[in-house]
């Protein structure tokens, strides 16, 4: 092992260089030497060295100096500095510069042996503790991305099952989600939010969980006390998440999402921007996707009489900043994430079985 370590000698004497430099060479070490810090810097940005030993007391560029230049070109080099007696508290202070060890003059060389190995084995504990540090970086973020996945796909499957006893159309919750998201980006929202964004959008009717059947689906219109029972559905959905760390934020969308924007909405009665931006997006792509999504009671409507309506209540059900950004998306975009959703919808139902 030690012949593939390189060492650097540094003396402007040359009995000292050779004996330091035979010595560790018979030791295994491939050494190479310089006669003072100029010539090693030249020598130590050409080659590389594990580790330099080096006198501190030489002409022009001095050990301390020349320690310096080599941790700015290599901060985990191991400089070992050597120092005649009187020079003891240069060699303290040299340390706290970031010199690994020190060597008084006059020395021998079992003792240099034992103070280079001592250096080049913490160095090698450095370098295996970060590479340790590294692939646990790495194996933490992949472990959390595979959480994250795995409360995504749990949270799609629970909406996607709700959807079931609620609305007729396949995948709205999924494609709400999708659809706020979409617009969400447009409007400058990045991570984590985003992700609060579409998961509070994907639960928003959780809390009908709680809206008893005959209210639910009740086909005809609801008595002034059955929407009393209907209208109580955020604050339930708000309830039923209560604890959830990681859908906090989300939970604020789910109590808003039936706020509208000039303050006349359910259950607080909030105004503009005090509705979470997430529930006033929300809001606008849930109209898209209610008018365009096929009903018992009548087919799809087109996407132009769905922009009519969305452009007619801006500023008073929707926010006039979010109908801007969404009047400017193409209607292509809405296709192509219906089209997604479906497909995705399709596969999660085959591969059930
Ligand atoms: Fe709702």
């Amino acid at each position: 092992m030690p012949d593939s370590i390189h060492i650097l000698v540094v003396d402007d004497e040359q009995a000292i260089r050779d004996v330091l430099s035979e010595g560790l060479n018979d030791s295994g070490y491939r050494c190479e030497t310089a006669c003072d810090g100029a010539e090693a810097l030249e020598k130590f940005k050409r080659n590389g060295f594990e580790l330099v030993v080096s006198d501190i007391d030489m002409p022009q560029m001095d050990g301390v100096q020349l320690l310096q230049e080599v941790k700015k070109v290599r901060p985990d080099t191991e400089f070992i500095m050597l120092t005649g007696v009187v020079d003891v508290d240069t060699a303290v202070q040299s340390m706290r510069m970031g010199a690994s060890d020190y060597l008084t003059k006059p020395f021998n060389l079992a003792e240099v042996r034992i103070t280079v190995e001592r250096a080049l084995e913490k160095q090698r504990l450095i370098r295996e503790n970060r590479e340790y540090q590294k692939d646990l970086e790495v194996r933490v973020q992949k472990r959390t991305a595979e959480l994250s996945l795995s409360y995504q796909t749990t949270l799609e499957a629970l909406a996607t099952a709700l959807d079931t006893r609620d609305t007729e159309t396949l995948g709205h919750s999924l494609r709400v989600a999708a659809y706020t998201v979409h617009v969400a980006k447009r409007m400058g929202v990045q991570e984590p939010e985003l992700t609060e964004i579409y998961r509070g959008a994907l639960l928003h009717d959780v809390g009908k969980i709680g809206v008893p059947d005959a209210i639910l689906r009740k086909p005809g219109k609801l008595t002034p006390e059955e929407w009393v029972e209907m209208r109580k559905h955020p604050e339930i959905g708000f309830r039923i998440l209560e604890g959830i760390h990681f859908l906090e934020g989300s939970r604020q969308i789910v109590l808003s999402h039936q706020e509208r924007f000039d303050g006349t909405g359910y259950p607080r009665g909030l105004k503009g921007k005090d509705i979470p931006l997430g529930a006033r997006i929300f809001s606008v792509v849930d109209t898209l996707d209610a008018m365009t999504s096929d009903r018992c009671y009548r087919k799809a409507l087109s996407y132009e009489t769905a922009r009519a309506e969305v452009m007619k209540y801006s500023g008073t059900q929707f926010d006039p900043g979010v109908v801007e950004v969404f009047l400017k998306i193409p209607p292509q975009e809405w296709t192509e994430i219906q089209r997604r959703v479906l497909a995705d919808v399709a596969s999660r139902s085959s591969s059930r079985f």
